[in-house]
């Protein structure tokens, strides 16, 4: 996790009011949802069931509401900020389908989510950065936090370094906000940058505080086959179909009113259906996603059933198609893509109330000075599935509220003394990582996690196959110990900052493991074959994972149900 960092500095021993790490939003490409309902009608009702539903029941209700209610105010305040949506002829924001979004409670596709192109979470950042431009936000880029300060129960702030220079920083806080986003490198082939490593969540948890619902990992199902780079959902929801070798749009048989439109966790589980009973492309571990006009028009599959053109659909996904043609080879106007599920996204993380503080156990007692919003967060918001779009809402609902709760909070408290050595942990670390002299090398060890993960722990799990995850993560645990790197020097040393970033990938795959291998259900992206049943009279609960002095607790809280109680999920 490598980003800048927003605050206001003073000099070695910097003191800021409050601050925040950006996150990988731009990979979130579809759209952002909210029942503006300007296509269709649409409530924002309709949007909270669609969330509590698609995260199995495991959602917090109270958060899935705030959720759907503000996704409409933070969509017209972007709008006031410049974002170029697209138009309806009208000139209103356009809306389109996305997985799991649906009318009148599960009858059937809704136009939901508002879009520019294909790069929507790449405008927004760009949108939220002019606003910190004009702001005057002071940012440190290219400084890598290391450390978060907490002592006595309040964060302080947290130790950085100056990545051109290798210099450690200490910024000291009264608020200190996590937007880190996710941890996908812990698995082979994902959609996240190579900076999505989680270190801030992996420090909460060295700090001996818990993680939560950190079993719930989601898979995307269109990834470009073999390297998992995002073929947005949105090319599904312009009419793009999944198919397998037979020529067959298998998800008929599995989601007949949603289709290819059901949610992610469902689909990625159908296509690996499809490919381990051989009908992967060829006989491969791939299908294909057929976004062809031919192919649209005879499926009727564009919403409203309408004719679509090859002009439309480069227009409305522009950058997906130029990642087909770039990487592929593939012109998709003429041939099928092949595609396979992508790790995508991490429901769980930094568990956090309804303003964005981090809470620390079952009873939800706050950890004083420490915020958290995004993917690194667990408000829980998506459940054990989010739907696509949801995440774009959920850290411009929740980012906003924790920056309220944040800015509140340091008005009236004060700065915490600074500790002593604050970064002490550190400095041992960056000793022993650049002078150890161990034969263990952190590529290797990385990407042993990466195929295990991805085998054992990934859209299909057994018991067996999470004992040896377990086993396999501890193993390389206990290698990572002796790792040497070969760069020695300071300035831009990636080499170390990588080795810094598997140790945080290995501890959140150890809380990953522990917490999967506990859960003997099947919810959401947490699919057992052991146990392939939902099981709300034992598991409908939220998952804590905590390593205190060296040994893993595991506990449980309750889910907040408000509106719905929990249903048979069809689609
Ligand atoms: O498919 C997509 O465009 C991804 C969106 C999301 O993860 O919300």
């Amino acid at each position: 996790m490598r980003r800048g960092i927003t605050g206001r500095a003073r000099t070695r021993e910097k003191r800021s009011e409050h601050r925040g790490l950006d996150e990988n939003v731009g990979t979130a490409q579809g759209g952002i949802g909210a029942a503006l309902g300007n296509l269709e009608e649409d409530h924002w009702e309709w949007h909270m069931f669609d969330t509590v539903k698609g995260g199995d029941y495991v959602t917090d209700q109270d958060a899935a509401e705030i959720l759907a209610r503000e996704a409409i105010e933070t969509v017209y305040a972007l709008e006031h900020m410049g974002l170029p949506f697209n138009r309806t002829p009208e000139g209103k924001i356009d809306q389109r389908r996305f997985g799991g979004h649906t009318h009148h409670e599960g009858k059937g596709p809704v136009r939901r989510a508002c879009y520019a192109a294909d790069r929507t979470g790449h405008m927004i950042l760009q949108t939220l950065y002019q606003q910190c431009i004009k702001h005057e936000t002071h940012f440190f880029n290219e400084y890598q936090v290391l450390d978060l300060i907490i002592d006595g129960g309040v964060c302080s702030g947290v130790v950085a370094m100056d990545i051109a220079t290798g210099e450690l920083h200490i910024f000291h806080g009264k608020a200190t906000i996590i937007a880190a986003g996710g941890f996908g490198k812990m698995f082979k082939v994902t959609s996240n940058a190579h900076s999505l490593t989680g270190d801030p969540v992996a420090l909460l948890y060295r700090h001996g505080y818990p993680l939560e619902d950190m079993e719930f990992f989601q898979f995307h199902p269109t990834g470009i086959y073999k390297m998992g780079i995002l073929m947005s959902e949105a090319a599904r929801g312009e009419g793009g179909v999944l198919i397998n070798d037979k020529g067959e749009r298998f998800m008929e048989r599995y989601a007949p009113t949603m289709l290819d439109l059901a949610p992610r966790d469902m689909i990625s589980r159908f296509m690996q259906m499809e490919i381990n009973a051989g009908r992967g492309i060829g006989g491969k571990d791939f299908v294909y996603l057929d976004i062809r006009p031919e192919s649209i028009n005879k499926y009727k599959s564009a919403p409203g059933g309408k004719t679509v053109t090859e002009h439309e659909l480069r227009a409305k996904l522009p950058d997906i198609i130029e990642m087909m043609e770039l990487y592929l080879g593939v012109d998709p106007m003429k041939e099928p893509v092949p595609t396979q599920p992508t790790a995508h996204y991490a429901m769980g993380g930094i568990p956090t109330d309804i303003d964005g503080r981090v809470v620390i156990d079952a009873k939800n007692t706050i950890l004083r000075g420490l915020y958290a919003a995004g993917e690194c967060a667990c408000v829980s918001v998506h459940g054990a599935n989010r739907l696509g779009t949801n995440s774009l809402v959920d850290i411009l609902v929740y980012g906003r509220r924790s920056g309220r709760a944040a800015a509140q909070y340091v008005r009236q408290a004060d700065f915490a003394p600074m500790l002593a050595n604050a970064d002490a942990n550190v400095r041992a670390e960056i000793d022993r990582l650049t002078n150890g002299t161990g034969k263990e090398n952190a590529a290797q060890i990385r990407r042993e996690m990466q195929e295990v993960m991805t085998a054992q722990c990934g859209v299909f799990r057994t018991s067996a196959g999470l004992e040896n995850v377990k086993k396999v993560i501890a193993d390389l645990k206990a290698r990572y110990q002796n790792i040497a790197i070969t760069d020695k020097t300071k300035k831009f040393n990636t080499e170390l900052l990588e080795a810094f970033e598997l140790g945080y990938l290995l501890d959140l795959a150890e809380a990953t493991a522990h917490s999967a291998a506990a859960r003997t259900e099947s919810r959401g992206a947490h699919a057992r074959e052991d146990f392939p049943n939902r099981d709300d009279k034992n598991w409908l609960k939220h998952t804590l994972i905590a390593r205190k002095s060296g040994k893993l607790e595991l506990s449980y809280k309750p889910v907040v149900i408000t509106r719905y109680q929990p249903k048979e999920r069809k689609y």
